[in-house]
């Protein structure tokens, strides 16, 4: 690989053992890809969450942080393993949380912006056209990629910590503008798109698409923010999608040609039918009666919290049933403003702030889960074992309230 003078001094550990180590890292990555030189990138959305790093990624962390590494471009993480202002009266493994504070800790040393959600981009974190960033977590790349325009590959946990220490990453991937052609033409044709449709939407375009490029016409301008966070995550759950295309709605579908004159490799057509029947197959087989609703993956924005807010208003989580609803600790804060914690407390709903239920233990025994997220039901039953019921949030709220 090319390296600037920086990037030399850095690799010759003139700047420090902490940066020295990091980039003889991204050089073997960039080597192994091809790379012929380092992009500079504007942030990174890290990880520090234990239930995915373990003890090894834990030493790891803290590993540079003794090495005096410090962190050279604004650097979020992903939720963390558990919720922190709740965790003991909730019934958390003590030795798991403290681990989970060791990570915190280590981040902080590192100089990380402890956000600890999957939505940096409802965070103040908002790269622009064409920036190149170093986002961990399929939802926020997909976001990132596709709705904003921005430039990551799906970034390694471990790889992404050396790209906030050094501001580089190799230059390879979604980096080139080559490799963000679409490859595939997926048309739907299914009227007027709830929430939960465009969660199935992304279902079935994970699945169609692997890890191809799809380009998807037929969306309306109506498309909320929301709804394009959902299609991208579940697209990533279902398939390996980094990056779509939205005819009309993403920037580079409006700006270029997204086939850049080729014709697509595939075309596919989605239908109501389609949705419905992808839909319905996302329930378990043998669902019982849910005892919990979670919503919240990725992390229910400010405006789905006051939605739901305003929905809940009046009734009561049913005794023996929970609703829990995963979002950021800015959004928290906003709604105790609003008054609207008070009225999400008193219906009996859970507010679980900077954690999320795939990254983390499930307390309290239960079998039988409601959600309104593609995510959450791609995952939620092979990592805990439980059966899923995927309706919509209105839905939700009915299964657990009396
Ligand atoms: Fe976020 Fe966890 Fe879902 S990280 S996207 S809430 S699986």
């Amino acid at each position: 690989m090319r390296l600037t003078d920086e990037e030399k001094r850095m690799l010759n550990g003139q700047e420090g053992e902490a940066k020295k180590l990091a980039m003889e890292i991204l050089t073997q990555v960039g080597d192994s890809m091809d790379a012929d030189s380092f992009v500079e990138i504007a942030s990174v959305q890290a990880m520090a969450h234990f239930g995915s790093l373990h003890i090894a990624g834990r030493d790891w962390l803290e590993k540079l942080a003794c090495l005096g590494g410090k962190c050279c471009v604004p650097t979020t993480q992903d939720p963390a393993s558990i919720p922190f202002s709740h965790w003991k009266e909730m019934g958390y493994d003590e030795e798991y949380a403290k681990n989970q504070y060791r990570l915190a800790e280590a981040i902080m040393k590192l100089g990380e912006m402890p956000k600890w959600s999957c939505t940096p981009y409802y965070q103040g974190s908002v790269p622009r056209l064409g920036q190149n960033i170093a986002w961990a977590e399929s939802s926020a790349v997909s976001f990132a990629n596709s709705v904003l325009g921005a430039r990551t590959n799906r970034t390694p946990a471990g790889i992404a910590i050396c790209a906030a220490l050094t501001g580089r990453m190799p230059r390879y991937g979604l980096y080139l503008t080559e490799n963000r052609r679409a490859q595939i033409k997926i048309t739907v044709e299914a009227g007027e798109l709830t929430p939960l449709d465009y969660n199935t939407i992304g279902i079935i375009t994970g699945k169609l698409a692997g890890a191809k490029i799809p380009a998807i016409y037929g969306l309306p301008q109506s498309a909320t923010n929301d709804d394009l966070k959902y299609l991208g995550a579940s697209a990533a759950s279902s398939g390996s999608v980094a990056l779509y295309h939205a005819d009309g709605i993403t920037p580079e579908a409006i700006l270029t040609d997204v086939f850049a004159g080729k014709a697509p490799e595939e075309e596919m057509v989605i239908t109501r039918k389609d949705i419905d029947d992808a839909a319905e197959k996302m329930t378990s087989t043998g669902a019982g009666e849910p005892k919990l609703a979670v919503v919240g993956c990725p992390h229910y924005s400010s405006e789905e919290v006051i939605r739901l807010a305003r929905m809940i208003e009046g009734k009561k989580v049913a005794d023996g049933k929970a609703f829990w609803v995963f979002t950021t600790a800015e959004t928290e804060s906003l709604m105790e403003r609003m008054g609207l914690k008070a009225v999400l407390e008193e219906a009996g709903v859970r507010i679980m702030a900077q954690t999320c239920l795939v990254i983390s233990p499930l307390v309290g025994g239960y079998e039988n889960l409601i959600t309104d997220s593609g995510k959450f039901a791609s995952y939620l039953p092979s990592e805990h074992s439980i059966r899923i019921r995927y309706a919509s949030a209105e839905e939700c709220v009915k299964a657990v309230t009396r």
